[in-house]
C-alpha cells in the first residue's frame, strides 16, 4: 500500500498518541516474569509490541486483551516460563529480540529467536558478548546476526561497560542479571533511556544507580503491578515537527512521556525556534509525563552531536526533515548507530531528502542539511522502516506536488492510525 500526501495549509488540533513503545515492551516482559496478574493500560498498539506479546505467550505467559490498548498479564513468575514449541519471532523489533534474549539466557531450556529480514541484518554480537561473559551459551548466524539459539542456564553476575550507548543492550544485561548469581552492573559512557531502571522498582526489584552505573542483584522476585503507559514521545515528534513547519501550525499532544532520556527532540525543537508549552506535569508509571502544545516558529539550524544523541536517536529522521525548513546548516553527527536501525537511516534520509530537492551531505556518522529549501514531491522508498515513512509524510505536507510514500503500512510498527491522524490535523481528505 502506498500513501499519497500533498501540501497542507493548516495543521492544528488535539491528539493522543499510542503508548510508549519502549515502556510497553518492558511492561509486558516484566509482568510476564512477575508473580500475579498485572493490568497494563495504554499499551502501544503497533506490531512491534504485538511481537513481544506473542513471544511471551509462546513462553507460557497468559495475556488477555480487554480493550485495544489494555491487557491483563498473568505472570509466569521468575521460574515459570516454559520451553517454546517453535522458533520465537520478534518480527521487526530490536527491543523484543535484545531484551528477551536477556531473559531467555537465564531459563533452564533451549530456545531460538529470530525476526524479519530487516531484523536479521541487525547486529546481535553486542548482546551475545556480555551474555556469554555471564555464562550463557548462544550461537548465531554469521557475524552475530539472528537467528539466535540460546541454551539458557546458570548465569553469574558481571560488571559490563557498554561499548555503544544502547538501552537495549543495557536492559538485556540487567534482565539476565535478575536470573544470575550475585550482582550485575552495567556502566554507560553516556546515558541511554532508563525505562528499565524506572520500571523494575515498581515490581519490587531493587535497582541501584550511581552516576552512569546501574546494578541489580540476582534471584530477585518480581510482583505484579498495574501500569499506565504514557504516550510515546517518538510518535509525537512527527506531529510536533509538522506543527513547527506548517504556517500557523499548532498541535496539542496530551499525556506524553517526557522522560529526560527521551525528550531531547522537543528541547532541540524549542532551541530551533518552535514555541513549546508544557502543562499538567506529573509522574505516571515512574515516568515524567505532561501535555505539550507546539506552535510554528521561524526555525534556525542546530547542531546535535555527542551525549545528546541517544536521547533523540529515534527522532533523527524527522529532525532531518525539519532541518530542510530551518535557516542555516544543521549538523547531526556522532549518530553512526542510525546505520544499524530498522534500515540504514543515514542513507535512507540522504537519498530521499536529496530526491525532494534538499541540500544534504552524508557522513559515516551523520548528515549536514542546509536550509531552508522549498521541497518538491517525490516517491519515497521506505525500506519498510516506520520512522522513515512517517518522517517523509511530514515532509510531504510542505512540499509542492504529490509525495508517494511506498509501503506506507510499515507505520503500523509503532503507530497504526498515523496517516488518519496526520490527515485530520492537516485537513487532508
Ligand atoms: C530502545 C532503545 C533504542 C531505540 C529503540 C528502542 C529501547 O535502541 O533506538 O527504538 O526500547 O530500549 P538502542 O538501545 O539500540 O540504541
Amino acid at each position: 500500500m502506498n500513501e499519497s500526501l500533498h501540501k497542507c495549509d493548516r495543521f492544528s488540533g488535539q491528539i493522543n498518541v499510542p503508548g510508549d513503545k519502549s515502556i510497553s515492551h518492558r511492561a509486558l516482559m516484566f509482568a510476564g516474569i512477575a508473580q500475579g496478574t498485572s493490568t497494563i493500560r495504554g499499551l502501544a498498539t503497533g506490531r512491534d509490541v504485538a511481537s513481544t506479546a506473542s513471544c511471551l505467550k509462546a513462553l507460557g505467559v497468559e495475556i488477555t486483551k480487554s480493550a485495544p490498548d489494555t491487557v491483563r498479564v498473568r505472570g509466569a513468575g521468575e521460574q515459570g516460563l516454559t520451553r517454546p514449541a517453535a522458533v520465537l519471532d520478534a518480527g521487526n523489533s530490536g527491543t523484543t529480540i535484545r531484551l528477551l534474549s536477556g531473559i531467555l539466557a537465564g531459563q533452564p531450556f533451549r530456545s531460538t529467536i529470530t525476526g524479519d529480514r530487516y531484523l536479521c541484518r541487525r547486529p546481535m554480537s553486542r548482546i551475545i558478548e556480555p551474555l556469554q561473559q555471564m555464562g550463557a551459551k548462544i550461537s548465531s548466524a554469521d557475524n552475530g546476526l539472528p537467528p539466535l539459539e540460546i541454551e539458557g542456564g546458570a548465569l553469574h553476575g558481571i560488571t559490563y561497560r557498554l561499548p555503544v550507548a544502547s538501552a537495549q543492550v543495557k536492559s538485556c544485561v540487567l534482565l539476565a542479571g535478575l536470573f544470575a548469581s550475585g550482582r550485575t552492573t552495567v556502566v554507560e559512557k553516556v546515558p541511554s533511556r532508563d525505562h528499565t531502571e524506572r520500571m523494575l522498582p515498581l515490581l519490587g526489584v531493587v535497582v541501584e544507580k550511581e552516576g552512569l552505573s546501574v546494578s541489580v542483584e540476582g534471584g530477585a522476585r518480581l510482583s505484579a503491578t498495574d501500569i499506565d503507559v504514557p504516550g510515546d514521545p517518538s510518535s509525537a515528534a512527527f506531529f510536533a515537527a509538522a506543527a513547527a513547519i506548517v504556517p500557523g501550525g499548532r498541535v496539542r499532544i496530551d499525556n506524553l512521556c517526557l522522560n529526560p532520556t527521551r525528550s531531547a527532540f522537543f528541547e532541540t525543537l524549542a532551541r530551533m525556534g518552535a514555541r513549546i508549552e508544557k502543562t499538567n506535569e506529573r509522574i505516571q508509571a515512574g515516568e515524567p509525563v505532561a501535555d505539550l502544545i507546539v506552535s510554528q516558529g521561524e526555525l534556525s539550524a542546530c547542531t546535535v552531536d555527542g551525549a545528546i544523541l541517544p536521547s533523540l536517536i529515534d527522532e533523527v529522521p524527522v529532525l532531518a526533515v525539519l532541518a530542510t525548513q530551518a535557516n542555516g546548516v544543521t549538523a547531526i553527527r556522532d549518530a553512526a548507530e542510525l546505520r544499524v536501525k530498522e534500515t540504514d537511516r543515514i542513507r535512507a534520509l540522504s537519498e530521499s531528502l536529496s530526491r525532494m530537492g534538499a541540500r544534504v551531505r552524508e557522513f559515516p556518522d551523520g548528515l549536514e542539511i542546509e536550509g531552508p529549501t522549498k521541497l518538491q514531491a517525490a516517491t519515497i522508498e521506505t525500506f519498510d522502516d516506520h520512522r522513515i515513512a512517517m518522517a517523509f509524510s511530514v515532509a510531504a505536507l510542505v512540499a509542492s506536488g504529490e509525495t508517494v510514500i511506498e509501503n506506507a503500512a510499515c507505520a503500523d510498527i509503532s503507530f497504526p492510525d498515523f496517516y488518519l491522524t496526520l490527515r485530520q490535523l492537516a485537513g487532508l481528505s
